[in-house]
Parts: C-alpha cells; structure tokens; sequence
C-alpha cells in the first residue's frame, strides 16, 4: 500500500473566485485541533521528523512544494500544487519538506494540539521505535 494517500477537497469555483472546504470527520478521519501554516520559506528542507501520536492533513494553499514520506520500509514523494489535494500524514511516518516555490504557503490540519514530547526528530531513534 502506497505511503501517499491524497484526499480531494471539494471546491466550489464561480465568477468570483475558488473556495475549498475541509470538514473534519468528512474529509479527514480526525477531529482538528490545531490548524497551523508554513510560509515564507526558502531553501532549508522543514519537517525532519515524525510524531507518536500525531496525524495531520498537509496542502499548498498556494504555489507548491514536493513532501516526502517514509515509514521506515519505504520512502515516497509527492508534490503538493493545489488546493484541492491534500496529504494525509499518519502517526509514526517520518515526513520531510522540500523544493518550496517563492509563494509556498502549506496549511496544515493536526489532531492534537502542539506537544513537543509527541516529536521523533532521529531518524535512527525513528527506526529503533519501529523495530521496539
Ligand atoms: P516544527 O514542527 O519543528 O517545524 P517543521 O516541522 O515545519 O519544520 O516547528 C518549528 C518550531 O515551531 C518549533 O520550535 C516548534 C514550534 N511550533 C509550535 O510552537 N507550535 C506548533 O503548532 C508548531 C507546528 C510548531
């Protein structure tokens, strides 16, 4: 089974502009508790880790970016460009960002609310976890 799974967020476009809508518990199998945003970014790769617990639904709310997911077996990328598609993150899956165009804006949607405690940022200490 593929380590992307992509959820299609329904738009409704008219004369005016575009609207997406995300409804937890519809779209994502989560209830939202914190809704956070990655802009302004450059050439440093973000993420770099995975979460115990965490499950998160990423998109480009604007221009693009390449995410890159692992779970220890397997290792898959997959560009973000629209709105309208957006990338589920399970728990225990090592996630990294990369390739950012000048106008990236990422949103992300979380299950829980921050907790540092919640983050694996060792790859080998990922690893390890897995294999316990
Ligand atoms: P981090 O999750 O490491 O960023 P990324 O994975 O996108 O590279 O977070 C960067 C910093 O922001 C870190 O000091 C923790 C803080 N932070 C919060 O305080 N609250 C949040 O909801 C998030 C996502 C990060």
């Amino acid at each position: 089974m593929s380590l992307i799974r992509m959820v299609e967020l329904p738009a409704f476009g008219d004369g005016r502009g575009d609207l997406v809508s995300i409804e937890a518990g519809l779209h994502i199998p989560f209830a939202i508790q914190r809704v956070y945003c990655l802009y302004s970014l450059g050439d440093h790769p973000r993420g770099m880790h995975a979460h115990r617990q965490l499950q998160q639904l990423a998109f480009c709310v604007h221009g693009s970016c390449r995410f890159v997911l692992d779970d220890g077996a397997a290792r898959e990328s997959v560009v973000l460009s629209t709105p309208t598609q957006g990338l589920l993150i399970g728990n225990l899956v090592w996630r990294e960002m990369h390739d950012f165009t000048d106008d990236c804006v990422i949103m992300v949607l979380a299950s829980e609310h921050y907790n540092e405690a919640d983050y694996i940022r060792d790859y080998d200490e990922f690893l390890a976890l897995l294999k316990a």
